[in-house]
């Protein structure tokens, strides 16, 4: 949802904001550009395609200057051209701005300022903040930025230089993130983590309507009164080469193999000597995780889809009655929060404005919440009560992978957790839980290892343009989750389905022509319903490929394809049936020519609501 990278020190600007912005590009990728200040004057470049293409075409490191600020966009306000494309600066071309968010009464603030003789010359709703702190500016920028800020309905993260202060570069954020990395004779303002990791690993998170001054010595925070804040400065643990493709063709497909990693890394730390140790994470006690009646899982996308399998496994395991809810409806009903309900936020970006503004919704109603959450320092965990990290790591391709797994982790350490302490889970289960979840990475890996069999059958289906997909109990919201990987890289239209509703009405749609995926792993629950199912749409000429128990000899008459998935237990075959959806999803969109790190419309943090 729009990416900004800013510098200033003793170093030429562009190639650091060029390399920066690449790392951000997953956040938009219709234009981009850079500003630089450059012997006193603003000197701007910027046109509409991907960095690299622009970088080739009108050669955006050749700017001078070491102070600079640069976007790479993903439309709201403007189609995608050159004029709307981020720098934008006021008139005489002394003041520029990126941003990212949106500024809701820009409509208003644009007539006013057109009346007092202010020219635009694009359609954002971004040139309103650098006119109007144009308007404002009387010898000091920061408090020209204040007057203008105080004005301004909506969202924004920007970072400002100006001409007439050639040695600020100015950053503010209200809902949409913004971090500053602080570096050695030279400092960096940044969308995310992954843009300055490589110069950095110190970073300030801004807080709403914070402001900072910034020099290449010097970092001052202020609120949106001018009045000094004390900031703290947090290290970060990722390293720089966790942002890296390390050698593979794409970010995603990268992320699809990290997973036994991650798995493993999302574990270390929470089980020790065959219990799960979250107690210190956690810091409730057995009374208050006894009393809990209901749980609200609030999130989007994937990371909705992993609160369904979490569904599953809480009110299986822990005994507790679940809700999943789409982030972005939870704050338009009047959701009924009692003192016996937790809120559980899921997020791999944490950076949501959906989720953020249900879990506001739902601490008006003095809720508990918990969330699980990628992006440390996210606005998301900074409003939580109780954070939980997924440890996977920068996940920079736009199809959520290695997050999704990651949150099932916790998900599964949570609820045995809490089940145990419920008293639903005996010693001797818990310990067989942990046997159960140390089995996944091989487990996973051992998929992964079948790439050439997943790649040659995505070669059979690359040219379709509809798919189903099924899947029952838990891994009803897997066929979900496999519909949408395939619909966002490949832009195949794909339908997830509980398998039985399929006879409710899709299965008007089945012929020949319709690929049916369905995930009908062996368990003693619904593996027998599925293979019905499965036989309703053979017999209307649908063609079925499985994910399918390694060793089910009984399944193969019956379906037309199968992908194999090792024997788990059933609460954690989610995890092992996602896997080869992922692969499947990612092998199609390659060989339809698309690239799966940037998929068109898509932003990886969608922070406008
Ligand atoms: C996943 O592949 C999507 N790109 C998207 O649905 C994503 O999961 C959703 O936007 C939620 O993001 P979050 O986890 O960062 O909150």
């Amino acid at each position: 949802m729009c990416g900004i990278v800013g510098y200033i020190g003793e170093k030429k600007a562009a190639p650091i904001l060029i390399k920066g912005l690449k790392k951000l590009e997953y956040r938009g990728y219709d234009s981009a550009g850079i500003a630089t200040i450059d012997n006193g004057k603003i000197a701007i470049k910027k046109d509409i395609g991907k960095i690299d293409d622009i970088e080739k075409n009108i050669g955006l490191k050749s700017l001078d200057g070491c102070v600079g600020i640069s976007h790479c966009r993903w439309a709201t306000h403007g189609k995608v051209s050159r004029e709307n494309a981020h720098p934008h600066c006021n008139f005489e071309k002394n003041i520029s701005i990126v941003h990212n968010g949106i500024i809701e009464n820009y409509t208003e603030l644009k007539n006013k300022l057109e009346s007092k003789g202010f020219k635009f010359c694009s359609e954002t709703d971004t040139e309103v903040i650098v006119h109007l702190v144009d308007s404002y500016y009387e010898g000091d920028i920061k408090e020209a930025v204040i007057k203008a800020l105080k004005e301004i309905d909506g969202s924004y993260a920007l970072g400002l230089i100006s001409s007439k202060d050639p040695d600020k570069l100015i950053a503010a954020r209200k809902e949409s993130p913004l971090i500053i990395g602080i570096g050695e004779k030279e400092n960096f303002i940044a969308s995310d983590v992954p843009a300055i990791l490589n110069k950095t690993n110190k970073v300030i998170y801004l807080d709403n309507e914070e402001i900072a001054l910034i020099t290449k010595d010097k970092v001052d925070v202020f609120d949106i009164n001018g009045s000094k804040i004390k900031k703290k400065v947090h290290k970060i643990e990722w390293d720089a080469e966790q942002a890296e493709k390390g050698g593979y063709e794409h970010f995603m497909l990268k992320e699809i193999f990290e997973q036994p990693k991650v798995i493993s890394e999302t574990v270390e730390g929470r089980i020790s000597n065959d219990e799960i140790t979250l107690k210190k994470e956690i810091g409730l006690t057995k009374e208050e995780i006894k009393k809990i009646r209901r749980i609200i899982v609030v999130a989007c996308g994937t990371s909705w889809h992993a609160g369904i399998v979490g569904e599953f496994m809480l009110e299986e395991l822990a005994k507790i009655p679940v809700e999943v809810e789409y982030a972005s409806e939870f704050r338009y009903r009047d959701p009924i929060i009692d003192d016996g309900t937790m809120v559980i936020a899921i997020s791999q970006s944490g950076e949501t404005a959906d989720t953020l503004a249900a879990i506001r919704e739902a601490r008006k109603k003095k809720a508990k919440i918990i969330s699980i959450v990628n992006v440390i320092g996210s606005a998301i965990a900074r409003e939580s009560d109780i954070v939980l990290y997924t440890k996977a790591g920068p996940e920079i391709g736009v199809a959520s992978t290695k997050a999704f797994t990651s949150q099932l982790i916790v998900l599964y350490l949570l609820t045995v957790y809490f089940g145990s302490i419920r008293g639903f889970i005996d010693k001797q289960q818990v310990k067989n839980r942990i046997r159960d979840l140390r089995m996944l990475p091989l487990q996973i890996q051992s998929i992964l290892d079948e790439k050439n069999y997943i790649k040659l059958h995505a070669k059979q289906f690359y040219h379709k343009k509809n798919a189903l997909y099924l899947g029952r109990g838990i891994n009803y919201p897997i066929a979900l989750e496999g519909a949408l990987k395939l619909k966002e890289v490949s832009y195949i239209h794909a339908e997830g389905y509980p398998a039985a509703e399929m006879k409710h009405g899709p299965i008007a749609l089945i012929d020949k022509e319709m690929p049916i995926v369905v995930v009908a792993t062996k368990d003693n629950r619904t593996y027998k319903k599925v293979l019905s199912n499965i036989q309703e749409v053979k017999a209307r000429g649908g063609i079925v490929i499985a994910i399918v128990t390694k060793g089910d000899k009984e399944i193969g008459k019956f379906v037309d394809h199968n992908l194999y998935v090792p024997k788990n237990s059933y609460i954690l075959t989610p995890l092992l049936a996602v896997i080869p959806l992922q692969m499947f999803a990612y092998y199609i969109a390659v060989m339809r020519g698309n690239d799966p790190d940037y998929p068109k419309n898509l932003a990886k943090s969608v922070c406008v609501e």
